[in-house]
């Protein structure tokens, strides 16, 4: 018997149907119907996690009764179907909301292969294709798209259309691997007013007349968020659930997933802002946390877990929420309380992809064993979007970061914010962590045991420093910092993962991230508080696809601080705000504060160029700060490439690129690491945002 006709029986008797017949042609009884019912499959289908002899494919099917829905997968080597390589029986289940995850198993290295579900009323998925990785010895470049931070809500998924359009023009070897997406797939808090560029709030309207807002959350919701009153967020594994088929509704995201394995990680927004183990600033969210990523694991396939049934891999529990004292914070800052510990031990996601010769994917989480930020909630602002009521001196973040082991193990009682004299909470607290003890270990262990070109280290978060300089206001602070949820918040874990990478002498290390809603190009420090310390390994950061971009969230969110306020947004006649903030931004992150002041209104750049200080930031090479957009990366036995596409605010259905920004970065030596370099520009480069044009002394003269 034949492997598909083993699975073919299998599926008869284990679904107890009769529209196969033992003794009729089984491949035509699997033809789809006539009409296609592909409207059973709303969500559409996906891969995930290619590896050299398999891959995870997904699908959602609407049950038409209660119960579990059996459905066959085929797989073929051609769109066709006209031989199918894999047919087998899978299992929609009830309690994982109708998904399927199907790991699918010995297939050829480096392939594209088609796949599809069919229901047993003749009911047929739309056609999905993917991608094999190839074998660890081969040659073959690789390319990859990286994408982060999309809301529903604030814009298209045109960026997909966009990269879709632009890898059907080459041969198809050519096209990417995987697009890797490193997190705020989804984002909690829906119903906010958009505002567009200039303010004015605006509703948008999917190309089928139907309004891009999501459905009213299943519980209702609780309110916050940004976007005013009118703002709810997620709570219960229904909305989360919802939140995932909404956005799967989208025919940009969807036509991604069909044709591209996706390689995912998870930022805060799949579960709530600045999230931390179970934890929500300092609330205890466990039950939400298990909700949330349960919802993920149904809507975001990925290689987990160690057996053929991929479904074993969430692991079930009852979980309520448990206020956790830091008593019970372990030495790295993990609350070991048993709901705490049962609603992250429900999935672990880091894990690691090797594609050929030239890169590895160490992908990790940021989320789910990190302690609090270095920054005791009480400086945040309180508002719509929690951030520091000004730049915070990083000295304050080192000290509460490090906990009770802060100056040598005395750490001070109180700190000073903003001329008051706070009490240090964290003096009696562990030194908080960004990974934790036991992906730590992991990370290091997959660093050594990598061979490839390139360790491409993913995570949700840039380690990078963003550093606001302050000193015309503070001649001490050349560095605040505002955005203090990545590893800004961690100074100590960032020190101690570089300073592993270059003691240990990995000259191939390059970050790939995303979260800041901007795209960066610069370079990883241990200290960036310490003058000597060197560039240790390249970072890329892309832009969201469609969340408000960095210039026009920092406008919305500098709260009280008319001194930012002033730099970021500009006042027009009719009492709008204008954003002028991307060029500032740019500005202010590669020049500093003085250069952004000069820049002004009317954007003086030769006076911005005359104020341009040379010591700001300079591990930062690339800021577009008004981006929308994705990164397409290539690895080869050559530098990476790093090609950042910026789109305009997607708030119709346009999609062509503004501009695209292409920088490489070759191998470190030693203590000596090449900063990305700039190849070409198609397109006006972001205004103030190269640094190579910006310190030109040339243009000072
Ligand atoms: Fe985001």
């Amino acid at each position: 018997m034949s492997r598909s006709e083993l699975h073919r029986r299998h599926f008869m008797a284990g679904a107890g149907i009769s529209f196969l017949s033992a003794c009729a042609p089984a491949t035509l009884r699997l033809q789809p119907r006539a009409d296609g019912g592909s409207e059973r499959f709303a969500q559409g289908v996906a891969s995930a996690d290619p590896h050299p002899d398999g891959v995870m494919l997904w699908t959602r099917v609407e049950a038409l009764q209660p119960g579990n829905v059996s459905l066959i997968l085929q797989v073929s080597e051609q769109a066709d179907f006209d031989r199918v390589v894999v047919e087998e029986n899978v299992v929609a289940r009830t309690r994982f909301d109708n998904t399927v995850r199907a790991r699918v198993e010995g297939l050829k290295p480096d392939c594209f292969y088609w796949f599809r579900f069919i229901a047993t009323d003749g009911s047929v998925s739309p056609t999905g294709r993917t991608r094999t990785a190839p074998l660890p010895q081969d040659e073959r470049a690789i390319r990859l798209a990286l994408f982060s931070c999309q809301h529903y809500e604030s814009g298209f998924f045109t960026a997909y259309r966009r990269l879709l359009a632009d890898d059907a023009a080459l041969p198809l070897p050519d096209q990417l691997h995987a697009i890797v997406h490193v997190g705020d797939y989804i984002y909690d808090n829906v119903g906010g007013r958009v505002p567009s560029q200039d303010l004015a709030i605006i509703d948008l309207v999917n190309p089928d007349g139907s309004p891009r807002r999501v459905p009213p959350f299943p519980s209702g919701g609780v309110p916050g968020g940004p976007g005013g009153p009118s703002s709810r967020l997620a709570v219960t594994l229904e909305d989360y659930r919802l939140l995932y088929r909404t956005y799967l509704s989208d025919p940009d995201l969807q036509a991604a997933r069909a044709l591209y394995p996706f390689i995912q990680t998870w930022d805060d927004h799949e579960f709530v802002n600045d999230s931390w183990q179970g934890f929500g600033g300092t609330e205890a969210l466990q039950r939400q946390r298990y909700d949330a990523t349960k919802a993920w694991f149904e809507y975001c396939p990925a290689m987990l877990g160690t057996g053929r049934q991929p479904d074993d891999a969430f692991v079930a529990a009852e979980v309520a929420n448990a206020p956790a004292g830091k008593a019970e914070a372990d030495g790295d800052f993990f609350v070991n309380e048993a709901n705490n510990l049962a609603a992250i031990g429900a999935l672990s996601i880091y894990r690691r992809l090797r594609m050929g010769k030239h890169v590895d994917l160490i992908v990790t989480d940021c989320r789910s064993y990190r302690g609090p930020r270095g920054l005791d909630e009480a400086i945040l602002d309180t508002g719509e979007v929690k951030y520091p009521a000004a730049p915070v001196p990083p000295q304050i973040i080192a000290i509460q970061a490090a906990g009770r082991e802060a100056n040598g193990g005395s750490p001070p009682e109180t700190i000073t914010f903003e001329g008051s004299e706070l009490p240090n909470s964290r003096r009696h607290d562990p030194p908080t962590s960004m990974l934790g003890r036991d992906q730590q270990v992991w990370l290091e262990d997959a660093l050594a045991t990598s061979d490839t070109t390139w360790r491409a280290l993913v995570t949700s978060t840039p380690l990078m420093r963003f550093g606001f300089d302050m000193r015309f206001r503070d001649p001490h602070l050349p560095n605040g910092l505002l955005w203090t949820d990545g590893w800004d918040g961690y100074p100590n874990s960032r020190r101690d993962l570089v300073d592993h990478i270059v003691t240990r002498g990995y000259n191939n290390v390059v970050s790939l991230t995303g979260d800041r809603h901007a795209h960066f190009a610069g370079c990883v420090r241990a200290d960036y508080d310490d003058m000597t310390s060197p560039d240790s390994f390249p970072e890329f950061v892309c832009a969201g696809a469609s969340a408000y971009c960095r210039a026009k969230a920092q406008s919305l969110s500098f709260g009280k601080d008319a001194e930012l306020i002033r730099r970021s947004v500009i006042e027009t006649e009719t009492g709008h705000y204008h954003y002028r903030m991307a060029p500032t931004l740019n500005a202010w992150l590669l020049a500093g504060g003085e250069a952004a002041d000069a820049l002004g209104p009317r954007l003086d750049v030769a006076a911005a160029r005359q104020s341009a200080r040379d010591d700001v930031n300079t591990h930062i090479t690339y800021a577009d700060t008004d981006a929308y957009g994705y990164t397409v990366l290539r690895f080869s036995a050559g530098p990476v490439e790093a090609e950042f596409v910026t789109l305009r605010e997607p708030l119709d259905q346009t999609f062509e690129s503004l501009r695209r920004v292409r920088f490489s970065v070759g191998h470190g030596s030693g203590q000596a690491w090449p900063m990305p370099r700039l190849d070409a520009a198609e397109g006006d480069p972001p205004l103030m945002g190269l640094r190579e044009h910006m310190l030109s002394r040339a243009d000072k003269a």
